[in-house]
């Protein structure tokens, strides 16, 4: 596959079209598709062509530019943007942008205009965030470390370098020797089809591991600290991310293994008073009974698939974020603004 990791750019915008990698055909092919308004953008996220916290929001952002240009009806701009908010429920970045492009543009002179440089903004602060974090996490890691990560944090899943994985390139570039314990995250693999597949573009040295050994590997000294992203993240420090990365922080805990979660302050949500009011989106049982879309499971049982799990503040060692690393649950949290 001839693309290197450092152009590995999941989402991006030209004359109104917005392109996407097809994350669900990684990593075996490439594939780029070309969305050509708001309809084609929203079904990209709701069917997990594009997935990630940040990459859905920056989809959402550029999602509603698009409704700005199909549309100068106001009623016809909320409709999408309802359409656009119904796609996936649980990243707080969706929303963020959704509103951001819809306030500053609905009621301006020139509202189309207004609504593509802002969801290019969003875009580009994005890159900015996952650098800073990056620098910061990379602090946490010392020379030799093995580190774990759960889903995928990266390229794909925020623009720039990522969320978690941006530590994980920033501490590659630096020089250290560093390998990576990849969960392989069923049901949908973001783990070993994604992480593998961006941490083999950059060079770093990994290895797969399925979802329920992580606690062998901590149990025997493997694992020197943990990166993880977040979809959202309550008022007390409560951390909605892929289902798993709870049991994950659990066991961190037993064994005495820092446990850092690492987000923009976007993904901040101040309405929610704790992980409680979190909505957790359903998936269809089929992820779960099928793998490549062939039946692996019984057939005729039924399947349960929350796609996203709450980890309790006390869990975590620190939240990474571009304003700096929140500890001890100290969190003073306000939704981003952009300046
Ligand atoms: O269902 P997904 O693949 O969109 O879930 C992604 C995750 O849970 C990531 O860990 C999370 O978005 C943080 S990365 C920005």
């Amino acid at each position: 596959m001839k693309n290197k990791e450092k152009d590995i750019r999941a989402i991006w915008a030209e004359s109104e079209m917005v392109f996407i990698i097809d994350q669900s055909k990684l990593p075996h092919k490439l594939e780029i598709l070309s969305l050509k308004n708001y309809r084609e953008t929203a079904l990209a996220i709701k069917e997990m062509k594009l997935r990630g916290a940040g990459t859905i929001g920056i989809a959402a952002g550029f999602a509603m530019a698009q409704a700005f240009s199909e549309f100068s009806d106001i009623d016809k701009i909320q409709k999408a943007k309802n359409i656009i908010e119904d796609t996936r429920p649980t990243a707080q970045d969706l929303f963020y942008a959704t509103n951001l492009v819809y306030e500053r543009s609905k009621s301006c002179e020139n509202p189309k205009e207004v609504a593509w440089k802002t969801a290019y903004e969003i875009l580009k602060k994005d890159i900015e965030n996952s650098k800073i974090m990056g620098k910061l996490g990379a602090e946490l890691i010392k020379d030799g470390y093995n580190i774990l990560t759960h889903c995928n944090a990266g390229k794909l899943a925020i623009a720039g370098l990522g969320s978690a994985l941006a530590s994980i390139y920033t501490a590659h570039n630096q020089g250290k020797k560093i390998f990576v314990y990849v969960d392989e995250t069923r049901p949908r693999l973001q783990g070993s089809r994604l992480t593998a597949w961006e941490l083999s573009q950059a060079g770093i040295p990994h290895g797969i591991i399925v979802d329920n050994a992580a606690g062998y590997f901590m149990q025997n000294g493997k694992i020197d600290i943990v990166f993880v992203g977040a979809d959202r993240i309550a008022k007390n420090g409560d951390v909605a991310n892929k289902i798993g990365t709870y049991e994950k922080a659990v066991l961190a805990k037993e064994n005495n293994i820092p446990f850092y979660v690492v987000a923009p302050t976007s993904a901040f949500d101040a309405n929610c008073k704790t992980g409680n009011d979190i909505v957790i989106e359903e998936r269809s049982q089929d992820e779960v009974m099928k793998i490549n879309d062939k039946y692996v499971a019984n057939n005729g049982s039924k399947a349960f698939n929350p796609a996203f799990d709450i980890t309790p503040a006390r869990y975590i060692t620190g939240i990474i974020t571009e304003k700096g690393i929140f500890r001890n649950g100290k969190y003073k949290i306000k939704n981003r603004k952009l300046e």
